[in-house]
Order: C-alpha cells, then sequence, then structure tokens
C-alpha cells in the first residue's frame, strides 16, 4: 500500500511517499531557513507563501523518485495540527485538491504523533511506551497505548528545548538553528564548567526552560563572554547544553520508572542531540529501561512519519471527511491512571 504524505506544520515542507510494505520510497524536505534567519524566527505569512510555492515541485519530485504516479498512490496524508495555521492550510488545501483529483482518501494526522511513530518507519516498537517529543516548538512527555491512543504526561509550561537552543545560539552569536550548532560547539567545552540550574519543577512531571536561558543570560550579563573567546563559548554551550539533557533525562526516566513502562522513545529536532542520545541511553539502560531514537533524519520534521500514521490510519479502516480542518494546537488528555 502506498502513501503520499504531506508536512506543512512550521516552516519546513516536506513530502514522502512510502510504500508500506518496502519502507520509503522517496522522502524530500525543503528548509525556509534562509528566509527566516532575516527576521530571527518564523514569520507564518511568508512560511505560508513559500509551502505554496515548493509543495507541487517537491510532489512532482516525490513522485518521481518513487517511480509512482499519482493514481497509484491508496492514500494521502497531511498533518492537520498542530502548528501554525497559515502553515497548515496551505498543507490541507493541496491535499484536498489532490486527493479530489485522483479521487483518493485522505487522513489528516497529528505532528507530535506522527514525531512520536517516526522510530516505526525503521523499527517497531511494543507498545506501551513513554514518548518524550523535543523539537523548536514541542517538548512533551506522552503515554502510548496504541496508535491513536496517546495521553499527556507532562509538558512545557515556556518554552520548548529546542527553543531554549535557538535561543542560547542566538545569544553566543552562533546563528539559527541554534541545536545543531550547539550540540558540535559543546564537543570542545566543559559540561561543568558553568553553573546553571536544572529546573526538574518537583511534584510535576512538566518541564520549563525559560529559568535556565534566563540564569544563562544573567551569566553573561555578570561576566561578560567574548565571543571571539572560543574555549569560553565552548564552556558555556556545553554547560546548557547539559543542563538540559540532564532535566530531559532524569524526568523521563523517573516518569517511565514511575508508571511502570519499560520503554522510551525520543523524537524531534532535539533527539537528534548527540549528548542526549548518548545520556539518555546510559541513564535509561542502567535503569533496565529500552530506550529508542530514530535514525537523526527522522527525527526533525519530515513527511514519511506523517505517511507512516496515514497509512496505518488507513489500513485499520479509518477515512476522514471531506470538510477536515487544522487546528494551532493538538487536544490530547492528561494521562490519569
Ligand atoms: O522537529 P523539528 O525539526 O521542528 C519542530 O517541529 O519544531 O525541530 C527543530 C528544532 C530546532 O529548535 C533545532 O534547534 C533543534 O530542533 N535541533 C537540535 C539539534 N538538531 C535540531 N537541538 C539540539 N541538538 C541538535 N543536534
Ligand atoms: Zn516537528
Amino acid at each position: 500500500m502506498k502513501v503520499l504524505a504531506l508536512e506543512t506544520s512550521c516552516d519546513d515542507t516536506g513530502v514522502a511517499l512510502l510504500d508500506r510494505d518496502r519502507g520509503i520510497l522517496a522522502s524530500v524536505l525543503a528548509s525556509q531557513v534562509e528566509i527566516h534567519t532575516l527576521f530571527g524566527g518564523v514569520v507564518p505569512e511568508l512560511a505560508a507563501r513559500r509551502h505554496l510555492e515548493t509543495l507541487l515541485p517537491l510532489t512532482n519530485q516525490v513522485l518521481k523518485e518513487g517511480g509512482t504516479s499519482l493514481e497509484e498512490v491508496d492514500c494521502l496524508g497531511v498533518t492537520v495540527k498542530p502548528g501554525l495555521v497559515p502553515s497548515l492550510l496551505v498543507g490541507l488545501s493541496f491535499a484536498k485538491a489532490l486527493a479530489f483529483g485522483v479521487n483518493k482518501p485522505l487522513i489528516g494526522v497529528d505532528h507530535l504523533e506522527a514525531h512520536t511513530f517516526a522510530h516505526f518507519l525503521h523499527e517497531e516498537i511494543p507498545f506501551p511506551f513513554l514518548s518524550l517529543v523535543v523539537s523548536g516548538g514541542h517538548t512533551s512527555l506522552f503515554l502510548v497505548k496504541e496508535l491513536g491512543e496517546m495521553y499527556i504526561v507532562g509538558q512545557t509550561r515556556d518554552d520548548a528545548a529546542g527553543e531554549a537552543f535557538d535561543k542560547i545560539a542566538k545569544l553566543l552569536h552562533l546563528g539559527y538553528p541554534g541545536g545543531p550548532v550547539i550540540d558540535k560547539t559543546a564537543r570542545e567545552g566543559n559540561p561543568y564548567a558553568v553553573k546553571l540550574p536544572r529546573p526538574m519543577l518537583s511534584g510535576s512531571w512538566d518541564f520549563s526552560f525559560s529559568g535556565l536561558k534566563t540564569a544563562v543570560v544573567q551569566h553573561v550579563k555578570r561576566s561578560p563572554l567574548d565571543i571571539n573567546d572560543g574555549k569560553a563559548v565552548a564552556d558555556m554551550a556545553a554547560s546548557f547544553q547539559m543542563a538540559v539533557v540532564e532535566v530531559l533525562v532524569e524526568k523521563t526516566v523517573m516518569a517511565a520508572q514511575h508508571y511502570g513502562i519499560p520503554r522510551i522513545v525520543v523524537s524531534g529536532g532535539v533527539a537528534a542531540n548527540s549528548s542526549l542520545r548518548s545520556h539518555m541511553k546510559e541513564r535509561a539502560e542502567h535503569e533496565g529501561l529500552q530506550v529508542f531514537f530514530p535514525p537523526p533524519e527522522l527525527c526533525s520534521d519530515n513527511a514519511a512519519m506523517v505517511a507512516y500514521v496515514a497509512g496505518y490510519r488507513f489500513a485499520r479502516g479509518e477515512r476522514h471527511s471531506p470538510d477536515l480542518d487544522v487546528a494551532s494546537r493538538s487536544n490530547y488528555s492528561r494521562y490519569e491512571p
């Protein structure tokens, strides 16, 4: 069964073709980084206009690479929430036009569910598991009972983990997006050089990263950092990264133990972070928990993960009506054991 899927929830345009038996036939991603860098953040209208320009050529490219015509596709999938509404609307309208044109079913997909199941493109994992989605827009911990049944265990009360990486990278004049460059810079630094808080929010599985960001800003104000001093910048990057990583690892492992869930899946752009990958694995395995990270290229936004969820839902008989709409937020319930 072949699924063509589109991902336009934020500033990357993704299109992918998945064969449920053979794997990913083609998957492309057009980054808009050069547009939004000028503004220091994503400008929703510009993002939507760029999706409009790129969706058709990317779709043609994916169908060609995948050696498939639109008529041979069994169903279409598209991200409908959460995200920037103008971007989501462009993706959904385009998907509806394609689906209507060739009379194929269209399945709307939640972006956080898609991240959660990205690892399944590579390897299936038994249920239940804890899913930590860490990206530029989200830091959410879910308990996943099966595809379509996931509950919030914890989420960020302010900044997302990736957002914190991006802001600190800006402060250190390292460029955008901040995650990959902090990851690289931190390799040369001492993660315990600068003492930073570990915001754990006791009594809750929620996260908070804005205090950590403020602590870095205050530290830089107190002892000004020479951005040309490579060692000082690397020490700050490494110390900040270690603070984020320790909080993510400790809270996730503690939640898994608390709820008696033996498996953890980490996804989203920040899941590509080398320190998070090694520390989470070491700590979780020490506690007898299994931990899974998708390959780095499936961590950040992509349409293959959307195709996976759409195909799974289609295979079990789900169909979405033509009045399918978008939403800026997801509507998951809190987990209540
Ligand atoms: O999942 P994603 O591509 O898009 C969203 O849904 O937000 O995540 C993008 C985020 C950015 O904030 C970026 O800085 C962060 O993921 N990121 C990383 C790394 N690679 C990307 N953060 C830390 N370490 C990385 N290696
Ligand atoms: Zn994402």
